[in-house]
């Protein structure tokens, strides 16, 4: 079988960064390879070099057999290459069926555009996907998982020869893997060489049939998945022995730290009760979409609540605002980074002391700048960030680096209660052990910690007690010893006798 695209020997430099030295793989039609390796290992710039975002620095691009330089994604779409990018770009005013067709509008022989087929052909491929969304909706206001979907759905409507995915399954919950997963073998039926990057290395038996590992820009094997175990691929991704990287501790429950009774919000959620005590590690499991979210950020005063109490160490509080939050030690990892936890035009010093800046910062009124630094290569070393150094601009970090910035600063902001949500989403194995491990010293040091997380592994290896909700409300809660796949499934699932 001959590839239908191939690098070469391909090398890639940014300034102060080599992050591909001599990478050479061929991809072929109707397979799923895999790009796997450690946040930073060069995984994106490949696929933004195969695109047309990047040019290499050396070496080459080979697509049906000849050698192509792309100097911008548009001309790689026309020749039938289609990238979902790590961090999505949807244009949240538009409806869905704008943003599939945006660039490349369909339009009428009077040269108005063609709304109406838009609309219909966009909602065929929707109905194909089998997802519950119309064209019409606006983008902006679906969750980060519905606005996945366009970006499969645009793809789907590009009729691309080439698909690469970029953690297309980060921000989906596992009913939504399944539904991608079929997009997946589909695409293969038709002959489609997707090329697809994850964290999730139980995906890769799923529907991968070659995976490539890559380690500080350097390709260190490509396999067939049917022949190596996971154990050896983690291990070639972070170059020796990875042991359980949960590493599960037992906690000690200490005292009440944050407690809500009744929080409503109409609509949205209804009834939430719950209490974190320090010490403890409270899991939010459901399925994406349950209303999680929408919970913390309430209690974290980013958006209102129509009822009930929130109480912070047993006195109650109004947090209407997210600095009374921060004012009462409460910390809060957005799950989704782009919007809501980074100044991306700013480095990482920046980023580390924002949140702490009211509390430590100021002498006479300015920042401490020495400070801001010590605290900065503190949790640049605790979290293994990689980047030149502290100055780097966030936006030129890769995905899962920028993601460990988020986890520093509100370390670094002395929160007692520290609210994250799916924070290892995009984080590659070995940087999540070292985070679980801070997270347990977190609690063990008199913190609580609540985390929301649709991988249900990690729920598994790292919470103490976990409440499951559904549609707005809790459907349960199960202790350490009742925490299993199984009851996970049943509270988060959807019953058809429910409502
Ligand atoms: N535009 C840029 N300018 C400077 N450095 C960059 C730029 N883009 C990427 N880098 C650097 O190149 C290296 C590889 O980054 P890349 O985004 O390809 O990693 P990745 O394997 O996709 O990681 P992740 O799993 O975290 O997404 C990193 O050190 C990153 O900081
Ligand atoms: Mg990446």
């Amino acid at each position: 079988m001959e590839p239908i695209l191939q690098v070469k020997n391909i090398s890639k430099v940014f300034p102060g960064v080599k992050a591909l030295t001599d990478v050479s793989i061929d991809f072929y039609p109707g397979e799923v390879h895999t790009l796997v390796g450690e946040n930073g290992a060069g995984k994106s710039t490949l696929i933004k070099i195969i695109s047309g975002v990047y040019s290499p620095t050396e070496g080459s691009v080979i697509y049906e057999g000849k050698e192509v330089e792309f100097t911008n994604p548009g001309q790689a779409i026309n020749a039938g290459i289609a990238v979902i990018h790590q961090e999505l770009s949807i244009a949240k005013d538009l409806t869905v069926a704008e943003n599939v067709w945006l660039g490349r509008e369909i339009k009428k022989k009077s040269g108005f555009l063609d709304k109406a087929r838009m609309n219909r052909e966009t909602q065929d491929i929707l109905d194909f996907m089998k997802v519950n969304l119309k064209a019409t909706e606006i983008a902006g206001s679906l969750n980060a998982a519905q606005q996945q979907m366009i970006e499969i759905a645009k793809v789907i409507s590009q009729n691309a020869k080439v698909v690469i995915m970029d953690e297309p399954t980060s921000s989906l919950s596992e009913h939504e893997i399944d539904a991608l997963f079929t997009q997946v073998k589909i695409l293969k039926e038709k002959n489609v060489a997707l090329i697809y990057i994850t964290h999730r290395l139980k995906e890769l038996t799923m529907i991968c049939e070659r995976v490539t590992v890559l380690r500080d820009g350097c390709k260190v094997d490509t396999m067939m998945v049917g022949e190596v175990t996971e154990k050896q691929i983690v291990n070639s991704m972070v170059g020796r022995e990875m042991g359980d990287y949960y590493n599960k501790h037992k906690h000690t429950r200490g005292k009440e730290m944050l407690r809500v009774e009744h929080l409503t919000r109409k609509g949205v959620f209804e009834d939430i009760n719950f209490t974190a005590y320090a010490g403890e590690i409270l899991g939010f499991s459901g399925l994406v979409g349950a209303g999680r979210t929408e919970v913390m950020e309430a209690i974290f005063g980013a958006t209102h609540i129509d009822e009930g109490k929130i109480f912070v160490e047993g006195k109650e509080v109004v947090l209407d605002n997210p600095s009374k939050a921060i004012a009462h030690n409460i910390g809060l990892v957005t799950e989704d980074r782009r919007r809501t936890g980074l100044l991306l035009a700013k480095n990482i010093v920046e980023n580390t002391s924002l949140p702490s800046l009211p509390a430590h910062a100021r002498t006479l009124g300015f920042v401490n700048k020495a400070w801001e630094r010590k605290v900065a290569k503190e949790y640049m070393d605790k979290l293994k960030v990689k980047a030149p150094d502290m100055y780097t601009i966030l936006n030129t970090l890769s995905g899962g680096n920028q993601q460990k910035v988020i986890l520093g600063k509100w370390l670094a902001a002395d929160s007692n209660i520290l609210i994250l949500d799916e924070p290892t989403r995009g984080i590659d194995v070995n940087a999540r052990s070292e985070f679980y491990a801070l997270m347990h010293d977190f609690v063990e040091n008199g913190g609580a910690i609540i985390m929301i997380s649709s991988e249900m592994p990690e729920i598994i290896g790292v919470a103490d007690r976990v409440i499951v909700m559904r549609e707005g409300r809790i459907s349960g809660e199960l202790s350490e010893e009742e925490i299993n796949e199984q009851s996970l499934i049943g509270l988060a699932s959807i019953t058809t006798e429910a409502s």
